[in-house]
């Protein structure tokens, strides 16, 4: 692999850990714990790993431990850090005894299942300590769901001598590896699964979990781009930037972004929800910040979207709901011959209210939530490009109000998406030292016997000489959601907190933001070498979150 100066430096690059991370470690359990919610019932699912206390890692005296082989899996979208998890978990397990071995297994999830794997030796882990990526074993979005995977999962690792897996994935794969935990142990299966909260989308959080890893460097690498977006809108004053941010559902990653880059206009898909705002709602607000702004001579700016919005705008929601029912499986449509056919034919079937949502969305995004859809027979919400069809939305509204003489400007807009850009960026100091403190305390987990919790390191806005590292039962997390029609045990999905600081620190900032003058501010991009302040600062959202 050619490697490039930064890459080259970056390898020796020794990820700061906390104090009780450094040397011998032993583990201080604490009380008891409950779910957040629906205890009975996870109570009653959970036997063997429900009601675990939550555990504190402090520095301890030398001890002998048994070897043992470990495996690891990367599940779902990629974060950066990922590497570096797998480096402390590996740096870990050989402190604890030098003839353990940790083996990979390839493509997620379904690499346990179809015993696809190799061993990641000191040789591997070098070449891809404190780098973006998942490609040292690759990642994959298989469910470990059901029986006849988790028996498969016990032959492959009984085949390799395997007593614990690690899954770093996000609240799905956390759950998942909770149920399997719970598999095993009633199986008498020997073999432990502990948890790593990943997700750049910042929503698997929750009292204990502090961030996912990944969201700091994704939100840094996307803020240096607006940033640059705002410089380059600044100087030329001529055109809008619509930007659609990635984060499936919640909108953490649109936020942190603002709060780093203070936007012109921010939506927040959270407060659309509770709001009961429609998509004619949002067009509307963006319109009259694009005309007070022209009215200061300004035809310029800058406006977030973030990428679940369509499906918190609770008609757009309803719509879609009826598209999936009307869609699946349906012969009739499927032999309707030309797009105005289908177009009528749906009209014709949904109900008053849907059906004036869908007339009054422009053609192209009609037809895409008719078109696209997953192997479940769903609307792929994430392919929908919703920046597009605001800016469509926003000229037409801007085109009536010229010709009523209410707006004087000029409106020429651009759009962007930005994920991929920052999924597998160079991870931030911040989540290089996080996700080796993460990989190190799982290790320590599994060497006591620890199996069913997440590994968990917490007090992440103090130096990280004090961060608090240890394991929490992932029980805890969990309460009883619908999905697919039935009731299941879940993590807790952490949306945007209406009532927390990070958004009332928005809220309260946005007006100016969006008026003529100026507020833009230019992140510039991450930084890994110099001073702390410039290096090693958490995110915004973190940084408010823990505020006193
Ligand atoms: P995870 O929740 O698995 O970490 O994935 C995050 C994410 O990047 C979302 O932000 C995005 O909607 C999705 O993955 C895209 O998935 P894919 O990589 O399969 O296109």
């Amino acid at each position: 692999m050619q490697k490039s100066p930064l890459q080259i430096a970056r390898a020796s690059y020794q990820p700061k850990v906390p104090r009780s991370l450094r040397g011998n470690m032993r583990l201080v359990e604490g009380e008891p714990t409950q779910s957040v919610a629906d205890q009975e019932e996870i109570k009653k699912l959970f036997p063997n790993t429900y009601g675990l206390p939550v555990i504190n890692l402090v520095e301890g005296e030398p001890q002998d431990f048994p070897v043992v082989n470990v495996g690891v899996i990367l599940s779902g979208g990629q974060a950066p850090g990922g590497h570096n998890v797998i480096a402390g978990l590996f740096d870990g397990l050989k402190r604890l005894n030098p003839n353990n071995k940790l083996y990979g297994f390839l493509g997620g999830p379904s690499g346990l299942i179809e015993g696809k794997y190799a061993e990641l030796t000191a040789d591997v882990i070098d070449q891809y300590r404190n780098t973006g990526g998942f490609d040292i074993i690759g990642s994959g979005r298989t469910k470990l769901e059901e029986t006849w995977q988790f028996d498969n999962g016990i032959e492959v690792c009984r085949k390799l001598g395997i007593k614990a897996v690690v899954i770093i994935g996000g609240d799905d794969s956390n759950t998942n590896a909770c149920v399997l935990a719970e598999y095993y142990l009633q199986k008498n299966a020997g073999i432990q699964v502990i948890g790593c909260p990943k997700t750049i989308d910042g929503d698997l959080k929750n009292e204990m979990i502090e961030t996912s890893f990944g969201f700091d460097t994704a939100c840094k690498v996307y803020s240096e781009l607006i940033g640059n977006i705002q410089r380059d809108a600044n100087s030329a004053k001529k055109y809008w930037h619509f930007i659609r941010l990635m984060g499936r559902s919640a909108s953490h990653i649109a936020l942190e972004c603002a709060l780093q880059t203070q936007p012109n206009i921010c939506i927040i898909s959270e407060e659309v929800q509770a709001k009961n705002l429609t998509l004619n709602d949002i067009v509307d607000q963006i319109v009259d910040v694009i005309v007070a702004r022209a009215n200061a001579g300004l035809n310029f700016g800058t406006i977030l979207i973030p990428e679940g919005l369509i499906e918190f705008i609770p008609a757009m929601k309803k719509l879609i709901a009826e598209l999936n029912d009307l869609l699946a499986h349906n012969d009739d449509f499927t032999a309707l011959e030309t797009d105005d056919e289908k177009r009528q034919y749906i009209k014709g079937m949904l109900s008053e209210e849907s059906r004036a949502v869908y007339r009054d969305l422009p053609k192209g995004i009609a037809h895409q939530l008719t078109m696209d859809r997953d192997p479940h027979g769903n609307v792929q919400v994430s392919l929908i490009e919703t920046e597009k069809m605001l800016i469509e939305m926003v000229a037409k509204k801007l085109a009536k109000l010229k010709a009523e003489g209410v707006y004087k400007g000029k409106f020429s807009a651009l759009n962007h998406f930005f994920g991929y850009e920052g999924r597998c960026a160079i991870p931030s100091n911040f989540d290089a030292d996080y996700c080796y403190s993460i990989g190190i305390t799982a290790a320590q987990l599994i060497a006591s016997g620890k199996t069913g919790y997440m590994s968990l390191v917490r007090n992440l806005t103090a130096p990280s000489d004090e961060w608090i590292a240890g394991g929490v039962p992932i029980t805890m997390m969990m309460n009883m959601e619908r999905r697919n029609g039935k009731m299941k045990p879940v993590i807790q999905k952490a949306l945007v907190d209406l009532n927390g600081k990070p958004f009332k620190f928005f809220e309260a900032h946005r007006a100016e933001w969006a008026d003529e003058h100026l507020s833009y501010i230019y992140p510039g991009p991450i930084q890994y070498y110099g001073p702390s302040e410039v290096c090693d600062q958490p995110t915004h959202t973190l940084m408010l979150e823990h505020e006193k």
